[in-house]
């Protein structure tokens, strides 16, 4: 369900084709999870939560200016990302993908679950050089529609991998983004071997696809996934940098 301003009206029936549209004053509490449209965008209600919640677009531009290209994501990708063509994969809310189109990449955000992407594609408008597709990235990757068309698959010069880390016994829950994406997007019969089977498939099809560096995000002490070109290391994320083999 879209609830949305009425004054919003027009801008919500471009979703209408996916959700169900409902004129609300304010973000509604909710048994399910579903979306508020306000003058601001698109924001997440879920369940259990009295506020709805909406990533940040001048967190990701601080980051951007406040030496947003000495971050380890912007040196795994490659020292100058100016008109580079990145394929940000597994874009979820696209904090990574759209921090890359700020410092001057081309970025295609692919995102597969369908309310993930409405966030995303709202959040994408408002900056430069980036597109977003509803769709699973080996499709993309592959040149495959989810209308079914095929078209030649495209090289891309970074191709960005960061899909749902497998779970850890931790006690400090993850921010409520995070835990937002985990509740949407996790399946919950998954384990730890099939999530590392499904990125080693990508991984495959990604190097296969790009021409410069297939980037990796992953915890520091997740296991490594194939044979890696380098590392760079975070605080409490690295990443694993695969030459492209196109
Ligand atoms: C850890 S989050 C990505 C966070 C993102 N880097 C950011 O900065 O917001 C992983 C996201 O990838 C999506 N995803 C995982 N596997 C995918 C696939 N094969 N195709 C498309 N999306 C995928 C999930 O739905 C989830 O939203």
């Amino acid at each position: 369900m879209l609830y949305h301003r009425p004054e919003q009206t027009e801008q919500a029936a471009f979703y209408g084709s996916w959700c169900r549209l409902e004129p609300a004053q304010s973000a509604p509490v909710v048994s399910e999870a579903g979306l508020y449209l306000d003058h601001a965008g698109l924001w997440l209600c879920m369940p259990g939560y009295a506020q709805p919640y909406r990533p940040s677009n001048a967190d990701l531009l601080r980051r951007a200016s406040r030496g947003g290209s000495r971050t380890e994501l912007a040196r795994a990708c490659g020292s100058n990302l100016t008109g580079l063509d990145v394929l940000d994969a597994c874009a979820g809310y696209g904090s990574d993908g759209l921090l890359l189109a700020q410092l001057g990449a081309q970025v295609c955000l692919v995102e597969r679950d369908r309310l993930i992407w409405m966030l995303l594609h709202d959040r994408a408008q408002h900056i430069p050089r980036t597109e977003t597709v509803c769709d699973q990235a080996s499709n993309v990757l592959q040149g495959r529609s989810s209308g079914g068309d095929t078209a030649p698959a495209k090289i891309w010069d970074v191709v960005l991998l960061d899909p749902m880390f497998p779970r850890i016994a931790k006690k400090a829950l993850p921010n409520r983004g995070l835990q937002h994406l985990r509740q949407l997007t996790e399946d919950p019969l998954a384990g730890s071997l099939e999530l590392e089977d499904e990125l080693a498939e990508l991984l495959a099809l990604a190097k296969a696809q790009c021409s410069g560096r297939v980037v990796v995000k992953r915890r520091l002490k997740d296991d490594v996934t194939g044979q890696v070109d380098f590392q760079i290391k975070g605080k409490s994320v690295r990443f694993d940098v695969y030459l492209g083999a196109a």
